[in-house]
């Protein structure tokens, strides 16, 4: 094994061009540097041992403001094509068939995943690469589009690969779908050219309509999901999974971070920009996904058990179990959250924030009242329990 080329910034599609034999690799360019920066781009490599810039430039030819003092360790080698900031180009491949009329003969296609954090989205297609016949990039245009209907995105064309006869294979790995397109040449003398064809209309065929909201929340999910997981289950234990939680509960506490009822400095921001219905399809969409199973402390979690269970309370109706039931689901209609699985660094700390008195929301009164409670060993122990609970 060796090092090919460096500096390259999570690449994921790649291809020989047919013609020269060099290495064509996608590259996204960084976030946080605003909707329009930097580039995404398209790379080409001659030979081994060439350096494509990262970190010190985010993307394209623009530098990195935390790596802007530095100089990369040797020459940098510039993108052969620069996309719009947040397309995410994934897939790619050279045409090798003769299926497409001639002009398409050395080219080739990029599919553009799309943005998930850009304010308007953008992407959502496959672009065309136009080389000239020595193999040089020449140019670009739209492919084939529709998978982006104004900023509601019902599908992302995420690889593609070319069948035998030259027909091109999309894969969308939003709507779980294979797109085949294809090219019959005018057989009458209107018909001009090519007609791109229109995935929307191809995917209409095969029976597949944008769904309702639950996959609206699904699309607008990608904005949580750096911290909450794409399918709800966060891989950072401070953060929590929202797999399998009651949507109702799901819809007040982002209400609450949104008045600030709720204080929170990671939620602040992300629930600020949501509306109602906004709201409402994430939640249907996180409350559909299944929580994933977690290891656990079992001596631990057999005391978290008994505190589960309120066995030493005076009081059985301050046990966790009334209200959050015996096995944690929790109480839609009345409003209890589902507790199981939960990672316990997280319900530690939340426990810990009720008896502060620093988690204040309408709802959380009685919650204040039961974690004042609890030691900070119960609390350990609790919130180990419940991550065990499937
Ligand atoms: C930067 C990380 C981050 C992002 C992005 C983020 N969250 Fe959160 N989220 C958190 C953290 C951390 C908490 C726990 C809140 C606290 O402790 O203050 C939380 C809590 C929540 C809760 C409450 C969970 C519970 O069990 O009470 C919901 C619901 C939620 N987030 C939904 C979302 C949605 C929807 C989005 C996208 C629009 C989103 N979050 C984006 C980090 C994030
Ligand atoms: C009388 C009903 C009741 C009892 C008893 C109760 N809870 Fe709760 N619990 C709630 C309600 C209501 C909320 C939502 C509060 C809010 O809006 O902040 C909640 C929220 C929580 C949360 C936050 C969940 C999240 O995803 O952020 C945790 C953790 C929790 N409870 C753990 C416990 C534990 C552990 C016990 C037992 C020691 C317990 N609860 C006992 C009603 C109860």
């Amino acid at each position: 094994m060796e090092v090919f080329a460096r500096g390259v910034r999570n690449s994921v599609g790649f291809d020989f061009q047919p013609k020269t034999g060099e290495l064509y690799f996608t590259d996204n360019g960084v976030d946080f540097m605003g909707d329009d920066h930097p580039s995404c781009e398209l790379n080409a490599a001659a030979k081994a041992g060439l350096h494509f810039g990262f970190p010190y430039y985010g993307g394209g030819r623009e530098r990195h403001e935390d790596w802007a003092d530095k100089q990369p360790p040797q020459k940098t080698t510039m993108p052969v094509v620069e996309f719009q900031a947040h397309v995410a180009p994934l897939g790619l491949r050279f045409n090798r068939g003769d299926l497409f009329p001639a002009e398409y003969r050395h080219d080739a296609f990029i599919a553009q995943h799309g943005s998930w954090n850009r304010s308007k989205p953008v992407g959502y297609r496959i672009m065309r690469i136009k080389f000239d016949e020595n193999g040089k990039a020449v140019g670009k245009e739209t492919f084939a589009e529709g998978w982006l209907q104004g900023t509601l995105a019902w599908g992302r064309p995420t690889d593609i690969l070319q069948l035998p006869d030259g027909s091109l294979l999309i894969s969308d790995d939003y709507q779980g779908a294979i797109y085949r397109i294809t090219y019959r040449s005018p057989t009458t003398a209107s018909a001009q050219g090519v007609e791109p064809a229109n995935a929307e209309q191809v995917a209409r065929q095969s029976g597949l309509e944008p769904k309702g909201s639950s996959a609206a929340g699904k699309f607008k999910a990608a904005t949580c999901s750096t911290c909450h997981g794409i399918d709800g289950n966060s891989y950072h234990s401070p953060w929590p999974s929202l797999a399998g939680q009651h949507a109702a509960y799901m819809v007040q506490q982002l209400n609450a971070f949104q008045s600030g009822a709720r204080p929170s400095d990671l939620m602040a921001d992300p629930a600020r920009a949501l509306s109602e219905q906004d709201m409402r399809d994430l939640a249907a969409y996180f409350a559909a996904q299944i929580p994933q199973p977690k290891d656990t402390e079992p001596v631990l979690a057999r005391r978290g058990a008994s505190v589960y269970r309120g066995e030493n309370l005076a009081n059985p109706a301050l046990a966790c179990s009334t209200c959050h039931g015996a096995t944690g689901e929790g109480n839609a209609s009345a409003g209890f959250p589902t507790l199981r699985g939960q990672h316990s660094a997280y319900t530690a700390a939340q426990l810990k924030a009720y008896a502060a008195g620093t988690r204040l929301s309408p709802t959380s009164a009685v919650m204040r009242q039961v974690a004042t409670r609890l030691s900070e060993e119960d609390i350990e122990a609790v919130a180990t329990f419940i991550q065990a609970l499937p």
